[in-house]
């Protein structure tokens, strides 16, 4: 007897076959006839198979009759054409184990619906839920894609550290990685704590990007990407930000802004497309009972070439829009996600990539715009924003020089001689090179419509949450 998952028992190709599914209870429905139908999901598909138990097995009366929402069962059948709305095939058993008992009066996830706050403090049991199911095979589904597009494309896959000494976004909200006592820390003669008797030796931190160490490896393999957790010490309770997030980042060598934006155009269309093509009955379900909006917005990305605007233009449009903001929008200031929603979603009803940022608001590493007046200096940053979710990649071309590169960390507050290796890489054979962050979680949040970013992440971390 072969084992099959639920979606392969599901296709019409199945009927015939005597097989062994595994799950958990979702429903029981006893019929006059003395058999029972149960609803059986192993988190394959979003669907159920409904299993036909007939009265004459040996535990009907002493188990089958008890199950209920959450048990687990193994049932052996034959699969069977279903005259059910819905459904091709149905499973008749001739054999159902149970594996384990979940109370009802105890067990919370019961038919009816629940709130994503409710299902927050439920982290352990929400992955059996429908909505959590279907965010978790789309969210795996364009890690995959992810992988797929570099892969294919001839970037190499880096590792880059999660522990680091140095602050790649000079943001300063970085989570601190130590051994010392916190009840007992070393002072140096000074009184300032002496970091010589830590772990590292120097202060260390959570990393909050892998760029820098990505652009070592960019800088001599050519093109590479990093995909993996990144931190942020930020005290944001929004629906779009995580302490915890996953980022994936792309660097290349020989490589300008517009290839940059070429770049992260083709990669959202990609996983856009990979989504649609191979996670249809999970899109339908966001579009029926998540967003009805989410399908529109996809093709957006999937269809329309993206906008692209200079920040000065963004600005411009934003001053003239009649638009009352809470925030007041001017050159200088980065924009706000309300701002956001209206390029994207007013304005432009498609996804922008926004350009040349002022250098004042944006990291060190950025490459300045030459022959621009000193007051309105400008960096080759971009953003890209997409409806309903707003920024959604950042990225820029990199400052390849080393005396301007010396000189903006100086500007920033930064100590050079910390980042020696990443000068030395001006230093010796510097090319034009570029790269950008794509933020997992937002990603997943705009594909599935999901409305805040802890509802697509199996655990999130935010302030104050961190229990499991
Ligand atoms: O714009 P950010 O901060 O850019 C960087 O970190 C660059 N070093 C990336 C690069 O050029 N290699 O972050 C990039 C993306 C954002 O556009 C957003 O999608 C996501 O990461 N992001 C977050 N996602 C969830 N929670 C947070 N707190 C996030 N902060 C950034
Ligand atoms: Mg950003």
């Amino acid at each position: 007897m072969e084992k099959l998952s639920v979606r392969e028992a599901r296709l019409a190709d199945a009927i015939g076959r005597q097989a062994l599914l595994q799950g958990w209870i979702r429903t029981r429905r006893d019929s006059k006839g003395g058999f029972s139908f149960l609803e059986l999901n192993d988190g394959s598909c979003l669907a159920n198979i409904q299993v036909v138990a007939d009265g004459d097995l040996p535990n009907y009366e002493s188990e089958i009759k008890h199950l209920s929402a959450g048990c687990s069962v193994s049932v052996r059948g034959e699969i069977k054409a279903s005259g059910g709305k819905g459904q091709a095939t149905e499973l008749h058993a001739a054999d159902v184990t149970v594996h384990g008992w979940a109370d009802p009066e105890e067990f919370p996830l019961q038919k009816k619906r629940h709130s994503m706050e409710k299902l927050r403090e439920w982290a352990h049991l929400r992955p059996r839920t429908n909505t959590f199911g279907a965010v978790m095979r789309v969210r795996n589904r364009i890690c995959r894609s992810i992988h797929d597009f570099f892969q294919e494309d001839g970037f190499l896959y880096i590792h880059t550290p999660i522990i680091t000494a140095s602050d790649c976004e000079g943001a300063g909200e970085m989570f601190r990685v130590t051994t010392l006592d916190p009840e007992n820390v070393p002072r140096d003669a000074k009184g300032a704590v002496d970091f010589s008797q830590d772990f590292f030796d120097r202060p260390s931190y959570l990393t909050v990007s892998g760029q820098l160490e990505g652009e070592i490896y960019a800088t001599a393999l050519g093109k590479i990407y990093t995909f993996g957790p990144t931190f942020r010490a930020e005290n944001s309770n929004t629906s779009r930000h995580l302490a915890e997030f996953w980022m994936v980042e792309p660097e290349a060598a020989f490589f300008e802004l517009t290839d940059n934006m070429n770049l992260a155009e083709r990669f959202l269309k990609r996983i856009v497309n990979d989504v649609l093509a191979n996670c249809e009955e999970d899109m339908q379900f966001f579009h029926e009972r998540i967003d009805k909006t989410v399908m529109e917005s996809l093709q957006t990305i999937a269809e329309r070439n993206f906008e692209r605007l200079s920040y000065t233009e963004a600005i411009d449009i934003l001053e003239k829009s009649g638009e009352k903001f809470e925030f007041p929008i001017a050159w200088g200031t980065d924009l706000q996600a309300e701002h956001e929603r209206f390029l994207t979603e007013k304005h432009l009803k498609a996804p922008v990539i926004l350009y040349d940022y002022p250098a004042a608001i944006k990291p060190f590493y950025m490459k300045v715009n030459e022959g621009e007046v000193e007051n309105r200096r400008t960096v080759r940053a971009m953003d890209v924003l997409v409806p309903r979710v707003g920024e959604i990649i950042g990225g820029s071309q990199r400052e390849d020089q080393l005396d301007v590169l010396t000189a903006r960390m100086e500007e920033q507050g930064l100590n050079t001689a910390d980042y020696w290796w990443y000068l030395d890489l001006r230093k010796f054979g510097t090319v034009p090179h570029s790269g950008f962050g794509l933020g997992l979680e937002r990603m997943v949040q705009a594909v599935t419509g999901m409305a805040n970013i802890r509802d697509v992440i199996p655990f999130p971390r935010t302030p104050g949450n961190a229990e499991f």
